[in-house]
């Protein structure tokens, strides 16, 4: 079987790659590289031992995907390809809009006329806006959303389930990501956030090596345990996984919507406290003021995948801080070294 992995030079892509290739499946990835490296490709091939058909360039264009398709016969698309940086996208609505839903359209348009009809499709617990009821399930209300990156996710969602209402041959599965962290046990692979990192784990990460001076804890009066934010963090390579279960697991068309998530929270001061013991050192932080957008609590029930996918992540905070750790002192500056 091959897989056209769109954003596969990316976090989660080269992730998804390897646990594919280890399974058997072929890949062939497009990026347009402009949040990755070539190099995070060449890596999976050296993790794997196999090859990636690389295309380096952007969903969008149509002459490029066309090409893809004519010379792959592909069975399933895992698309990741999009721009994701929440704070950016108020400043640059168009752009996100442009990118997550004009090239989600061109891909669906070509997969259309070369009849592949399966999508794996990267969504985000951001889709529940601020959660009503934890744990959130795949039942509670979407939409709400506070942001352009958010509200394209949500957007995705729609024009994904029209197409399957239009078309039930379709097979689209909307996976929602909680808090993706960690990285591959190797070191080879793993987050590498252009500039100062936006979520948290990267910027603990860039403190430990000495990049930045200290962790700005924004918010510590909110109503959780210790007032800190409390999120539910998942190893990346469990994340991987749920896609490899989806394609593994999911045999008749139709449109599926799973949580991937531990089902646990972790506050900002536990996670920081996590990493300090993953990398043996004191991690200096200060509380700032709320940052704007941010919700108190978001965690998941991810009951759902486990019991039609048998995918459950496996790896607890301290697996992510060690691997995250494992990674960045291996590579402190990414792919660059
Ligand atoms: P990433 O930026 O590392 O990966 C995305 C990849 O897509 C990058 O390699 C980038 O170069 C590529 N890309 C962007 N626009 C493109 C285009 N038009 N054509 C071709 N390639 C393009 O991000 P990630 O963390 O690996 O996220 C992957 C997907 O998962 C994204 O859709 C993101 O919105 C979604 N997601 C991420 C998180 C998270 O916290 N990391 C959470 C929920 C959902
Ligand atoms: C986690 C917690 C912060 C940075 C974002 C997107 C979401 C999804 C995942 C894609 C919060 C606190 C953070 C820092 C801090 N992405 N924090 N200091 O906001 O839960 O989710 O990434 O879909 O859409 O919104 O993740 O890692 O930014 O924050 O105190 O320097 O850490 O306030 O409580 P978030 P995050």
């Amino acid at each position: 079987m091959k897989i056209l992995v769109t954003g596969g030079a990316g976090y989660i892509g080269t992730h998804t790659a390897v646990e594919l290739l280890d399974k058997g499946y072929e890949v062939v990835v497009v990026d347009n590289l402009s949040n990755s490296s070539k190099v995070a490709v060449e890596r999976v091939e050296q993790i794997t031992g196999k090859k990636v058909a690389f295309y380096e360039g952007d969903v969008r264009d149509r002459q490029l995907m066309k090409q893809i398709f004519d010379e792959h016969q592909i069975d399933w698309v895992i698309h990741f390809a999009g721009l994701k940086a929440v704070g950016e996208s108020c400043s640059k609505p168009l752009e996100y809009y442009d990118n997550n839903l004009y090239g989600t359209l061109v891909l669906l348009e070509t997969m259309r006329e070369h009849n592949c009809k399966k999508l794996v499709f990267s969504s985000s617990a951001t889709v529940y806006g601020n959660p009503e009821v934890l744990p959130l399930t795949e039942e509670c209300k979407t939409g709400g959303t506070t942001n352009p990156y958010g509200t394209s996710k949500y957007f995705q969602e729609i024009i994904l389930t029209d197409l399957h209402k239009s078309d039930n041959d379709w097979t689209v599965v909307l996976l929602r990501y909680f808090n993706p962290v960690g990285a591959h046990e190797s070191g080879l692979i793993g987050e590498d956030p252009q500039g100062i990192p936006n979520n948290l784990t990267p910027f603990i990460a860039k403190v430990a090596i000495g990049e930045l001076a200290e962790i700005g804890v924004f918010g510590n009066d909110y109503d959780t345990p210790d007032g800190t934010g409390v999120r539910d963090y998942i190893h990346v390579v469990d994340l991987a996984k749920g896609h490899v279960a989806a394609i593994d697991g999911i045999k008749e068309s139709g449109r599926y919507v799973y949580n991937l998530g531990t089902g646990n929270g972790y506050s900002v001061l536990q996670v920081i406290d996590a990493f300090g013991k993953a990398c043996n050192k004191k991690l200096p932080f200060a509380i700032k003021p709320r940052r704007a957008g941010d919700i108190a609590t978001c965690y998941a029930d991810a009951s759902k995948a486990k019991r039609e996918l048998g995918w459950e992540a496996t790896h607890d905070i301290d697996d992510m801080c060690a691997s995250l750790w494992n990674w960045q002192s291996k590579n402190p500056k990414g792919y660059k070294n």
